[in-house]
């Protein structure tokens, strides 16, 4: 045995979370923890799986349920697909092994809605097979107590970590390993703030000895997001505002915004006055009436900053008149959440 999974089994002997369903070797209810648990933490899932246990104390029961029975004992617990899944799969254990729970991974993989990481996780806590059940915790401990800077979401790094994760199963007990490994992860080498002086790892923790911690696990994540600064003309004219479709090829596709003068920068009213957009819009003879910030609006890859300035044209240009509406017409109009939320409080 190698020292990380001897020491690791230590700590999960003395320190480890008694869970409900690590009291029980019997596949089926290992299997219903363990859908339960990609859905919710341990806290919440825990009252979840004491229920379903208890209504279906074995496979044949919940193939027999009704889904809608089903769906109510999993209310709460979100993305529904997950209990349709549990409640075939049950009925796919009574048909096609009758009632027998299937024991190698790959008749275990087939079950619906069962993935890699579970189908590992019930393999080894059932049947001792030496499966590594990998997930984001394991990459992350792994990335730390092996100091690896390969990124968790490439696939040269997925590949990395899968094979670390098996070398260390190698020697170790398979129903106790990943086990431990979760409560390291939830308990000791969290996300943010490991526990490194508690840690009994701590001397044989690469990271720890490079001072590298902070920086594990590597993620070369999310493209970067693209700040975009949008002013938008409320152009007011006798009770009429102007509203413009967006085109194709950007955000917002086919709603309705004020005419948009769009900069990667913030702007000044003497910059934006100076604009070509503006002119065309606005022309020479404006009042700027006020000026609105709307909160920085989050899409997935984006930010965007907006301005609303509210202009009082005596007439408005021939560009603006042909956009022109009035104020019921506005209200007609699909526009964006971010200007809904102006326009709402505009009245
Ligand atoms: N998360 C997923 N499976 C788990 C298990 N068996 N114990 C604790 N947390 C888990
Ligand atoms: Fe995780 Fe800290 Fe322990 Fe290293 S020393 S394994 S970073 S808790």
């Amino acid at each position: 045995m190698n020292s990380f999974v001897e020491i690791l089994s230590r700590w999960y002997a003395l320190e480890g979370r008694d869970l409900p369903w690590r009291a029980t070797r019997d596949p089926y209810l290992i299997w219903l923890s363990e859908v339960i648990l990609q859905q919710t933490r341990v806290e919440q899932g825990t009252a979840y799986y004491m229920r379903f246990a208890e209504r279906f104390p074995r496979v044949e029961f919940l193939a027999e349920a009704s889904e809608d029975e089903v769906l109510k004992l999993w209310q709460g617990l979100g993305y529904y697909s997950r209990a349709r899944n549990l409640h075939a799969a049950a009925q796919q254990i009574v048909g096609e092994w009758g009632g027998q729970f299937p024991r190698t991974l790959e008749e275990v993989r087939r079950l619906k809605g069962v993935g890699e990481y579970t189908a590992a996780a019930i393999c080894s806590a059932a049947f001792d097979l030496p499966c590594a059940a990998v997930d984001g915790n394991v990459y992350r401990v792994l990335s730390r107590l092996y100091d690896v800077e390969e990124a968790i979401d490439s696939a040269a790094g997925k590949r990395t970590f899968r094979v670390l994760a098996e070398e260390m199963m190698r020697g170790a007990r398979p129903s106790i390993h990943n086990q431990a490994m979760m409560d390291f992860g939830a308990m000791i080498c969290t996300p943010r703030s490991p526990r490194c002086g508690e840690c009994p790892l701590q001397d044989l923790c690469m990271a720890r000895a490079a001072g590298t911690i902070e920086q594990r696990p590597v993620k070369n994540g999310r493209q970067k997001v693209r700040e975009r600064w949008f002013n938008y003309l409320d152009l007011i004219s006798e009770g009429r505002s102007v509203l413009v479709r967006r085109g194709a090829g950007d955000i917002w596709q086919g709603l309705y915004e004020f005419p948009l003068v769009e900069r990667d920068k913030p702007l000044s009213l003497e910059e934006l006055a100076n604009c070509e957009e503006f002119k065309e819009w606005v022309g020479m003879d404006w009042t700027l009436k006020g000026k609105t910030a709307l909160k920085p609006h989050r899409l997935s890859h984006q930010l965007l900053h907006a301005e609303v300035w509210q202009l009082e044209v005596m007439r408005f240009t021939p560009k603006a008149e042909a956009s022109a509406l009035d104020v019921a017409e506005i209200g007609q109009r699909a526009v964006p959440r971010l200007l809904e939320l102006y326009l709402n409080k505009k009245g």
